[in-house]
C-alpha cells in the first residue's frame, strides 16, 4: 500500500494539465477533479443549512484548490443555491468553472417536477443567469430526460442556450446510453453526468463505450452516496426521523449492514494509508475508468476541506484492485 502527495508541477498529461485536473471534452475547461456540489446548500434534503456557513464552505473550496461548482435550478425551492455560490463568488476574486442545470424544478407544492420543453428551458436558463448575478454559466446541463418530450427538442434548446451565449459548453445528466447518443445527435457535449459510487457503477458502465468514443468527460455525482461513503455515519448511528436518507434503500436494513461491513474494511485500509474513508473513497472512484470528476457535496467547510485533500491520495493499483474485490 502507497499513498504520496503530488507535487504542484507535476502533470498528467503532454497538455501540461496539473495532476489534479482534468480538460472536459475537447473544451477549454480545465477543472478540479473533486468538485464542489452545491446541493446540500439548498437546506432540502440537508438538515442545519446555514447560507453564511454555506458561503465559507465555496470559500474554503476555493483556498483548497477547487475550481468546478455544480448547481442547478432545482437547488432550492427559488434559487437558494444559485444565489449563495453567486454571492460567495462575487466577494472573492477566483476563475470559478460553474456549471447549471435546467429542466426541473419544484412547483407550488414543493413537489419535484421534470419539464424538458425548451420553453421553460429557456427561461429556467435566463433565470438562473439572474440569480447567480452573471451573463454566462460554463457548461449548462439538461438536468433530466422529461417522459413527455422528446429528447432531441431538449437537446435542441440547450444547443439554443449555448448559441445566444448563456452558457460556453452543453451538457447533459441522468442518460442512459441510448438517450446521451440521441441528445448529442443534437447538441454536442463535453460532459455528461451520472450517478457513480462503489456501490452504483452501472451508469457510468452503460455509458462508458459512447464517451470513450466521443470524448466526452463524465462528471459523477453521489461518490460520497450522500455521507454513507464519508465512514462518519457509523453503524448505530441514529438518523433524524427528518434526514431523508433514510427514504434510500442502501440507508436501510441489511443494505445498510453490508455498507457498514465493506465499511469496516476501507477503515482499516485508510489508516494504513494515513487518509480518511472520505479521501480513499473519493480516490479510488477517480481512478476507475472514466471517471473525470467527482462531485462531493458540502454545507460546511470542514466537510469540503477533507474531501479535496483526496487529490493528495495516489492509489496504487494493487490497493486500487483490492478496494474493487470488497464491492463484489
Ligand atoms: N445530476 C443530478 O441529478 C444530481 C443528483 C444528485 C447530486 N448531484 C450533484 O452532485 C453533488 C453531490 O451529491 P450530494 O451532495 O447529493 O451527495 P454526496 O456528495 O454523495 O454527499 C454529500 C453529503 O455527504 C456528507 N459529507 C460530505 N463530505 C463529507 C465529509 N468529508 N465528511 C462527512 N460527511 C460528508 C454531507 O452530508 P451531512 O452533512 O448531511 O451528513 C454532504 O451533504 C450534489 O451536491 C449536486 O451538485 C447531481
Amino acid at each position: 500500500m502507497s499513498s504520496r502527495t503530488l507535487g504542484p508541477t507535476e502533470s498528467a498529461d503532454e497538455n501540461k494539465v496539473p495532476a489534479d485536473r482534468i480538460r472536459l471534452g475537447s473544451s477549454d475547461l480545465v477543472v478540479s477533479r473533486v468538485a464542489l456540489g452545491c446541493w446540500p446548500m439548498s437546506g432540502i434534503s440537508s438538515l442545519g443549512v446555514e447560507d453564511q456557513q454555506s458561503i465559507e464552505t465555496v470559500h474554503a473550496a476555493l483556498d483548497c484548490g477547487i475550481n468546478f461548482f455544480d448547481t442547478a435550478f432545482s437547488y432550492g425551492y427559488d434559487g437558494r443555491s444559485d444565489r449563495v455560490l453567486g454571492q460567495a463568488l462575487r466577494s472573492k476574486k477566483n476563475s470559478a468553472i460553474v456549471a447549471h442545470k435546467v429542466g426541473m424544478h419544484w412547483d407550488e407544492n414543493k413537489q419535484r417536477k421534470l419539464d424538458g420543453t425548451p420553453k421553460t428551458l429557456l427561461a429556467h436558463a435566463e433565470m438562473c443567469l439572474s440569480r447567480l448575478g452573471v451573463e454566462q454559466v460554463d457548461i449548462m446541463y439538461l438536468h433530466s430526460p422529461d417522459p413527455n418530450v422528446p429528447i432531441e427538442e431538449s437537446a435542441g434548446a440547450i444547443r439554443e442556450i449555448c448559441q445566444r451565449g448563456w452558457a460556453r459548453y452543453a451538457a447533459v445528466s441522468n442518460v442512459n446510453a441510448d438517450q446521451a447518443r440521441r441528445f448529442i445527435s443534437e447538441c454536442p457535449v463535453v460532459a455528461i453526468q451520472p450517478y457513480f459510487n462503489m456501490f452504483q457503477q452501472d451508469a457510468v458502465q452503460d455509458l462508458l463505450p459512447l464517451t470513450q468514443a466521443h470524448g466526452i468527460s463524465l462528471v459523477c455525482y453521489w461518490v460520497l452516496m450522500k455521507g454513507l461513503l464519508s465512514g462518519h455515519l457509523l453503524r448505530d448511528h441514529q438518523f433524524d426521523p427528518t434526514d431523508r436518507r433514510l427514504s434510500y434503500p442502501i440507508f436501510q436494513g441489511a443494505a445498510w449492514q453490508k455498507a457498514q461491513d465493506v465499511l469496516d474494511q476501507l477503515r482499516t485500509v485508510s489508516l494504513d494509508l494515513g487518509c480518511t474513508v472520505a479521501q480513499l473513497v473519493v480516490a479510488w472512484s477517480l481512478k476507475q475508468p472514466g471517471v473525470a470528476v467527482a462531485l462531493s457535496g458540502a454545507k460546511r467547510p470542514d466537510q469540503i476541506l477533507e474531501s479535496a485533500k483526496a487529490k493528495d491520495i495516489l492509489l496504487s493499483d494493487d490497493v486500487s484492485a483490492m478496494i474493487s474485490r470488497l464491492l463484489v
